[in-house]
């Protein structure tokens, strides 16, 4: 079943699947950042800019491939053509890590039906690749900044996982060892943030979300990837040390842990404006609960998996590892938890928190 060749998936870790696959697969994140964006409305009313003869500049930190991007730029821009005439020029940043696949970020902008520069000759994309943890744009320049499901990324995986591969289904030493580097993690990006914005800006943040019992209704997404995982070991596809080395270094961040950096100096003017958290079904399920197609179902749950984390997760790969290895990797994996979704139809519910950050 591969569907994409290998080399879009050996990008490194925190990477999206490559070739435009991140596109085409991550529509659940794409429901999840829709909820936000009555908030990303609101925000935009809120922003003040400065004189007129600057171009307006919204960064996207985290843009992937840009699909999801489109959306949210598109109310931005419309919201500034509102407020700040026609042709004022607009520049739109979408910031990711070098290793991502900005060919197919330049192929969405100039292509796409949903394009956000097609009807706007004023608008000026632009790619930036650098980790969003470091400043990537000049110091008070940004006058609305989009994130979203990106800074659940962490800058490093602090440590190995026994048995598992994400940090909610670890032990307690594990998870403070996490739970330290994203508060880091998150003081760090927003110290980068408080600089780069204009006074006046907004910056709203799409991250998901873990309720009060520690559930994400990502469990069992990442208890299928990981059983597969075991199997893929039991046999002989892979090996107990590239096993041992998979992490995936992402921490979903409680609400106390998301306020905790602000009103500490260091943030130099940014506040808290609005927080929100709702739970949603992925749009697999709902299509699932239309045609009852749980095969339908199992692959776009695997192939939203393959596309996000795959990468991540065959970064752990030996050196003397082939294309053909990780090719037979990738195919077997997705095949197997296509599998195991579809044989098990279940609801994924997550959880999906945003916040409106405002630098004064
Ligand atoms: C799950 S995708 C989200 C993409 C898109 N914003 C969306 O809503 O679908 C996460 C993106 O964040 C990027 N990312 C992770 N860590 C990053 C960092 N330190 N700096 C910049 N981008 C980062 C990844 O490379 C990836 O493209």
């Amino acid at each position: 079943m591969s569907t994409m060749p290998t080399d879009h998936l050996t990008v490194g870790a925190g990477a999206m699947e490559g070739g435009g696959a991140y596109n085409a697969h991550a529509r659940l994140q794409a429901s999840g950042a829709a909820l936000a964006f009555p908030l990303l409305v609101e925000a935009l009313d809120k922003v003040s800019t400065g004189p007129e003869e600057r171009p307006l500049v919204i960064a996207d930190y985290g843009s992937s491939q840009g699909k999801n991007s489109l959306v949210p730029v598109e109310i931005a821009v419309s919201a500034f053509r509102k407020r700040f005439g026609p042709t004022r020029p607009i520049m739109v940043f979408h910031i990711d890590r070098s290793e991502n696949d900005f060919n197919s970020l330049f192929d969405v902008l100039q292509r796409d039906e949903h394009r956000y520069t097609a009807s706007d000759p004023h608008v000026f994309p632009a790619a930036i690749g650098r980790s969003f943890y470091d400043a990537v744009l000049p110091p008070e320049s940004v006058d609305l900044g989009w994130c979203s499901y990106a800074a659940i990324w962490l800058s490093r995986a602090p440590a190995r996982i026994p048995g598992h591969i994400v940090a909610i289904r670890s032990d307690n030493g594990v998870r403070f060892a996490f739970a330290l580097q994203a508060g880091a993690d998150w003081q760090q990006f927003l110290e980068r943030r408080a600089a780069e914005l204009r006074p006046g800006a907004r910056l709203v943040v799409v991250l998901p979300g873990i309720d009060e019992d520690g559930q994400t209704g990502y469990e069992a997404l990442f208890d299928n990837g990981n059983a597969v995982l075991v199997s893929l070991e039991e046999d002989g596809i892979l090996r107990r040390e590239e096993r041992a080395r998979m992490v995936l270094a992402a921490y979903p961040r409680r609400r106390a842990e998301l306020e905790a950096p602000f009103g500490s100096a260091s943030l130099s003017g940014l506040s808290l404006e609005h927080y929100e958290m709702s739970a949603f079904d992925d749009p697999a399920w709902l299509q699932y609960q239309q045609d009852g197609d749980a095969q339908a179902l199992g692959l776009k749950r695997a192939l939203l998996f393959r596309a996000t984390f795959l990468p991540t997760l065959l970064a752990a790969a030996s050196p003397d590892r082939t294309a053909a290895d990780c090719a037979c990797f990738a195919a077997a994996f997705t095949d197997r938890l296509a599998l195991r979704f579809a044989s098990d139809p279940s609801p994924l519910r997550s959880y999906v928190q945003t916040l409106v950050i405002a630098k004064a």
